[in-house]
């Protein structure tokens, strides 16, 4: 897809320098936060590592995790601008079946280091792997952090269509006039982005690693539409937005698509590479992208995949006899 508003690719550094556009660096995110320079990034968003053994960790006790993680978050306080915002991604650690929320874990990190939360939200994603012992899980939560009570929120540049916009307050002085607002309504708490197309491609499509148009190899790549939401709702243009654990670049692009200055660190260097070579498509307008605001995709009920397999027609006939009888 063509964006207009970048219409000459920018350089790409690979250390930090204050004039710089876009940076993408290969190594640990703790070596490269020392030489970033105190308050001077406006967003960092990101969903660090969870220490779930994924190919590109070494698992360690959960204690030894979170204290580990607490030096790094101290230092992405003191790279934050008094304005800024911190978003932190996370899902569950999981122990021998055993649960342990990882943004409930962290809360009392960021607490002592003085972030306020302004939300938890939810992303909700509809699909995926299905557990046999406890409920299947489907969302995970971003912490938003702000540094001080005078923080950036842009609402207007993220509000979404209103379900009722005709709706008129009903009594009072103002009866008769419309209640909403023309630009949309509030987002919420909770965020419905990637689901079905994401996943479903594992078994509706064989050979077919995915179609959601952008993923890529990496095991644990979130959608650009999460980020642009936190990108336009809590930075200005030409602002600094900083993924420290940058996977293939998704907060990166999400900053470029709407004109921020992005850096990453990612100390995977294939996943570096992916992540460059994402963003030189986005400059030669062939990113594949799944648009912020595009509908989450329904089933129509036609797709052979929604329909009930011969297989198990019997069974859930009986099935739904069995409940009919038990009501009576
Ligand atoms: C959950 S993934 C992030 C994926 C990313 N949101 C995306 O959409 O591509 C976490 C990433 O952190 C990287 N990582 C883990 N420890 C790191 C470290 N100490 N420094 C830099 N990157 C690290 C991993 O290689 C992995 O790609």
């Amino acid at each position: 897809m063509a964006l207009p508003f970048f219409e000459t690719p920018k350089e790409i550094d690979n250390r930090y320098r204050a004039d710089a556009e876009i940076i993408l660096y290969s190594g640990d995110a703790k070596g490269f936060i020392a030489t970033i320079p105190d308050k001077t990034v406006s967003l960092v968003v990101t969903s660090p590592p969870y220490n779930l053994g994924k190919e590109y960790e070494n698992r360690v006790s959960i204690g030894r995790y979170l204290d580990m993680q607490a030096q790094t978050l101290a230092e992405l306080y003191r790279i934050l601008r008094p304005d800024g915002s911190l978003c932190w991604q996370v899902g569950n650690f999981v122990e021998d079946g055993e649960v342990y929320p990882l943004d409930t874990l962290y809360y009392p990190i960021f607490k002592k280091l003085n972030f306020y939360l302004r939300n938890r939200i939810v992303w909700y994603f509809g699909h995926g792997l299905h557990a046999s012992k406890r409920f299947s899980g489907r969302y995970e939560t971003l912490l938003w952090f702000t540094k001080s009570s005078q923080y950036t929120f842009n609402l207007d540049d993220v509000r979404v269509p209103a379900k009722y916009p005709g709706k008129r307050h009903f009594k009072g002085p103002r009866k008769g006039e419309l209640s909403g607002n023309p630009l949309g309504k509030n987002p919420s708490d909770v965020w419905e982005f990637l689901t079905e197309e994401w996943e479903t491609a594992l078994w509706d499509i064989p050979n077919v690693k995915s179609n959601h148009p952008e993923k890529t190899e990496h095991p644990c790549q979130y959608p650009i539409a999460l980020i642009e939401r936190c990108v336009l709702a809590l930075t200005n243009e030409g602002d600094w937005v900083f993924d420290p654990y940058m996977g293939v670049g998704t907060s990166l692009l999400a900053g470029l698509m709407h004109q921020r200055r992005v850096m990453g660190s990612e100390k995977e260097a294939a996943y570096v590479a992916i992540a460059r070579e994402r963003i030189e498509s986005f400059f030669r307008g062939t990113l594949k992208y799944r648009p912020l605001g595009k509908p989450v995709y329904v089933p129509t009920g036609r797709e052979k995949v929604s329909q009930m397999p011969e297989e198990w027609k019997a069974a859930a006939q009986n099935r739904l006899l069995e409940q009919e009888e038990s009501y009576e």
